[in-house]
């Protein structure tokens, strides 16, 4: 592994590797685990109209905000605000980023945990023969012991270590170049499965069907939190990611392709979900469980199921490992650059730190599941208050950043390279960091979370 030379900063090697590392980090269980089951417990296709809303009005300018910090800083999710605004208290909205670091990991590692004991299930041919309500079961089962759960996330947190270990170039580009693209064909095949199942029709309308009876504020806010969770904005992921791209790579251009593809693949998702909930009878509100009580549903229905269960539950592993990489590489970017330790240190201290967290996410499916304030358990704390609040905070904040105090004229600069490229649209960019989007996000917070 050829070394990073003193002084200068690692950084991607080439376009393809951008777009791969983010839409890696785009792409996870956010898309397969986490829009399905929110999408359900929100009644479906209204839910989806408003999220894909709010991805194009809001999502997309956000993440060309993030891209267009750190690469004008050339820093951490932190040091960027404070290399673009020494003295001023601009750098709090990366300390709030990394605290939504650590929250996001803590409870994401052990749905990604969940994968790896499913890829196990799958190799030992454990779905073989079992009914949708033994499925259901053992799943159950699984989530509420203390030991198994655990031990899978912290394997889990210990491969993404590894390869934030490794830097940027030689460990985040080089795997995600290979995987993601496999993924996506898998996902197909599935969905294709999926909907030629019996009764797949009423899944569809389910998805794509919307009823606006459905929608309160609380869903409003749902869809907000599962397009920023989703395209992995609002903490300083993509400000991180962005102080790695090349200057004369297009920002814009990215950041639209990344976008579309992190949508396509969540509604992939839906496809390959829904159909197969209604035709095995299964709740779409179920929650947290759903797909991991769907999915081996469907592969036993399949054809060659056995491959397809061990293919799929490795790539969903990988797909989750290429976002848990980019959540801890906010961390460790922040520590080695910040506090002035290694990245091998920064590492270390980081992931040990959240695998301590995440425990406590994790056990609460089970010892500590009667832990509950408001309904809600510790695990459902985490994931509630990272993507409904945290997220679409840091947001509001990032827009208002880029829009009011680096203002146009550096905005311009930063994404035409200096000139060099010519910009569409950059007046209704301006508006939307400017207005829209810090009017439209606080809007759906206060009404989301009741405060009117
Ligand atoms: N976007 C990732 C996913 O969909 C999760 C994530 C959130 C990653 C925030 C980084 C930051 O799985």
């Amino acid at each position: 592994m050829a070394s990073i030379p003193k002084g200068e900063r690692d950084s991607f090697g080439s376009s393809i590797g951008v777009i791969a590392a983010t839409a890696g980090s785009a792409v996870g269980l956010g898309n397969i685990w986490r829009f399905p089951y929110v999408a359900g417990e929100n009644g479906g296709g209204a839910f989806l109209l408003i999220y894909l809303g709010f991805i194009m009005a809001i999502g997309f300018p956000v993440m060309l905000t993030e891209f267009t910090i750190g690469r004008r800083a050339q820093k951490n999710a932190l040091g960027s605000f404070k290399k673009l605004a020494p003295g001023k208290p601009w750098y709090l909205i990366g300390l709030m980023g990394i605290v939504a670091a650590f929250l996001i990991l803590a409870f994401y590692s052990t749905i990604a945990g969940w994968t790896l004991e499913y890829l196990f299930q799958a190799i030992s041919d454990g779905f073989n023969g079992k009914s949708a309500v033994e499925l259901k079961d053992s799943f159950e089962s699984f989530q509420a012991t203390p030991f198994r759960p655990v031990l899978w996330q912290l394997i889990f947190m210990f491969l993404t270590g590894y390869i934030v270990f490794s830097g940027v170039k030689n460990g985040i580009e080089k795997y995600t170049k290979v995987l993601m693209p496999i993924l996506l064909l898998l996902i197909i095949i599935i969905s294709i499965r999926s909907l030629s199942l019996e009764g797949a029709r009423e899944g569809l309308n389910f998805l794509f069907k919307p009823d606006f009876s459905k929608i309160t504020w609380g869903v409003v806010l749902d869809a907000l939190g599962q397009a920023a969770f989703s395209l992995s904005i609002g903490m300083g992921t993509l400000i991180t990611y962005g102080s790695y791209i090349k200057k004369t790579n297009n920002l814009s251009r990215t950041a639209f392709q990344v976008t579309a593809i992190d949508t396509f693949i969540a509604i992939l998702a839906g496809i390959m979900i829904f159909p197969a909930v209604f035709a095995f009878g299964i709740d779409p509100a179920e929650g947290f469980g759903l797909v991991f009580i769907v999915l081996p549903n469907i592969f036993e229905q399949m054809v060659g199921g056995y491959y397809f269960a061990i293919l799929f539950f490795i790539l969903l592993a990988i797909a989750a490992l290429t976002s848990t990489v980019s959540v801890l590489e906010v961390v460790v970017a922040y520590f080695s650059e910040e506090l002035n330790l290694s990245r091998k240190k920064a590492t270390i201290i980081g992931s040990v730190a959240i695998s301590i967290v995440g425990i406590f996410a994790t056990l609460s499916f089970g010892p500590l599941g009667k832990l509950q304030l408001l309904d809600k358990t510790i695990f459902a704390w985490f994931d509630y208050l990272s993507a409904n609040i945290l997220l679409p905070l840091g947001a509001i904040f990032i827009v208002l950043f880029v829009g009011w105090y680096l203002g146009k004229k550096n905005v311009i600069d930063e994404l035409s390279n200096g000139g060099t490229l010519k910009l569409k649209m950059i007046g209704v960019f301006m508006f939307i960091i400017k207005f829209l989007a810090p009017i439209a996000i606080t809007a759906v917070f206060i009404y989301g979370l009741g405060l009117i």
